[in-house]
């Protein structure tokens, strides 16, 4: 990564890991550097320390990467060098949220008599005030709620706790996924929000990274690859400080295959005529937006049914995982004929039109015995059914249904806050 000349405002902030610039250029975003933790005079450490920094980037951009693709709001803009990214300007909520799918460490010194393992659905949330000096206590959502924050001209109420809270199970959830892949168990992670100067939107902020999270190959806590490594060490000697090393870049290395999906697929979708076009490209738009690709065919079961099948088997015959979806007027012929030649899945769209639709939508209903396709009117739905099914194999495209949930769940606490706001 070459850095771009930038030129540094005044330094907003500065903790132990790093220092926050704003950006002359580009009002509303920060600088955030990490700091240079290399002691000084000692070559062996330096080189060491130097290897980590690079290996802390790559988590912190691909873990950002991954969430903002899934469409996570998050405050991550770009990387800008090797040891620095743009993010926006917060003001950073003094809180850590922790959420938990297996039981470990603290916890079990909390809550006597829970044996480590003990594992969470749903997902143990907890929070801990960021307070240095008192050993970042834990607090309940009443606390919080009492603190009365006001950053960024945002009041920290509970529409603000629900959505830090809700937003952290799906970011665990994503995560826990992504590294599913790799048959990693993410046993536990905490991260912070802050608020957007600009916008006022709560967004996940800070960095996520080695000291972010627990991960376990294949479950196995005796083949953890975080930092508590490093934490259990007896003796910090240098054959110990390389395997933490390598514990590291075991973790960058697949970080990156986090961002690959596991699976490929497409939806073929099949209309009878083109007159049906406008329908079919809504279905195409909402596939594109799952990152799913999509294909449009012209073709009638009723006046060519030969072609139909020919259609079929070029799709049935590359190996590539496919959904049809059949787009047929009138007597929808072709989405069960096609359901009951293809083990493949077909999901009917029939354009339904407001004279004839109650009628007609039967042809896609009622079916003879032996054929499972389903029935969807709105082509974005179609769409979303058909990533629903890709999901259960593509971890990329199941990151984006699960960040759309929130987000849905989001705006509406939003609705309801801003119109109980303009009734008071
Ligand atoms: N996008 C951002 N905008 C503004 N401030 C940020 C942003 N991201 C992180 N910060 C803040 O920058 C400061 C420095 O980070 P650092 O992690 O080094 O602090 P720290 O020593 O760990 O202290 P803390 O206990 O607050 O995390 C922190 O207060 C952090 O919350
Ligand atoms: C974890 O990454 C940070 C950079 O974010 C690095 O400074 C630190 O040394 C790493 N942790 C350990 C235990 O080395
Ligand atoms: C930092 O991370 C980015 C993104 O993965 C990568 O392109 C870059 O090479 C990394 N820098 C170092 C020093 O590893
Ligand atoms: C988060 O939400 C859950 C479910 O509503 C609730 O049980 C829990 O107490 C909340 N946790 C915190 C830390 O606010
Ligand atoms: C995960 O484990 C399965 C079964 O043990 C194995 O087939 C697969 O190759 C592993 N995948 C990775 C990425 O290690
Ligand atoms: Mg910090």
């Amino acid at each position: 990564v070459h850095a771009v000349e930038l030129t540094l405002g005044q330094k907003l902030n500065e903790g132990k890991t790093k220092q926050i610039f704003e950006l002359v250029d580009e009002p509303g975003l920060v600088l955030v550097q990490s700091k240079d933790q290399i002691t000084a005079g000692n070559a062996v450490r330096k080189d060491q320390m130097e290897g980590k920094a690079a290996i802390a980037n790559k988590t912190t951009s691909c873990v950002f990467k991954l969430l903002q693709e899934a469409g996570i709001n998050t405050a991550f803009k770009k990387l800008h060098s090797d040891t620095a990214f743009i993010a926006a300007h917060c003001e950073m909520i003094p809180i850590e949220w922790v959420c938990r799918r297996i039981a470990t460490g603290s916890f079990l010194k909390r809550n006597p008599g829970v044996k480590e393992g003990f594992r969470f659905s749903p997902l143990k949330m907890e929070m801990f005030f960021k307070d240095d000096a008192n050993n970042d206590p834990q607090w309940s959502e009443e606390q919080l709620l009492e603190a009365k924050f006001t950053l960024a001209g945002l009041s920290i109420g509970q529409c603000e706790v629900d959505v830090m809270n809700r937003s952290t199970v799906a970011i665990f959830e994503i995560l826990e996924k992504a590294w599913a892949t790799q048959n990693c168990t993410l046993v536990d992670m905490k991260i912070e929000f802050g608020v957007n100067v600009r916008t006022q939107e709560i967004v996940l902020a800070d960095v996520i990274d080695n000291d972010s999270w627990r991960l376990w190959p294949a479950g196995d806590r005796s083949q953890q690859k975080d930092k508590q490594v490093y934490r259990d060490l007896k003796e910090v000697t240098p054959e110990a400080m390389q395997m933490v090393k390598r514990n590291f870049e075991w973790v960058s290395e697949r970080v990156q295959l986090l961002l690959e999906p596991q699976a490929s697929g497409r939806v073929v979708v099949l209309m009878g005529s083109t007159s049906d076009m406008a329908h079919c490209e809504k279905i195409r738009k909402a596939c594109t937006s799952f990152g799913i690709p999509c294909i449009l065919r012209v073709t009638s079961a009723h006046k060519g049914p030969d072609e139909t099948l020919r259609i079929k088997a070029q799709y049935e015959g590359d190996g590539t995982p496919t959904v049809f979806v059949a787009v047929a007027g009138r007597s929808n012929g072709l989405g069960p004929v096609m359901s009951g030649n293809t083990a493949y899945p077909v999901i009917n769209c029939p354009p339904i039109t407001p004279d004839w639709g109650a009628q007609d939508v039967w042809s896609s209903l009622r079916m003879p015995s032996g054929l499972g396709c389903s029935t969807i009117l709105s082509p974005e739905a179609a769409a979303q059914f058909a990533a629903q099914i890709f999901g259960l194999t593509n971890h990329v495209v199941w990151c984006k249904l699960r960040a759309s949930m929130l987000n849905t769940w989001v705006s509406l606490k939003l609705a309801d806050q801003k119109l109980q706001a303009c009734t008071i």
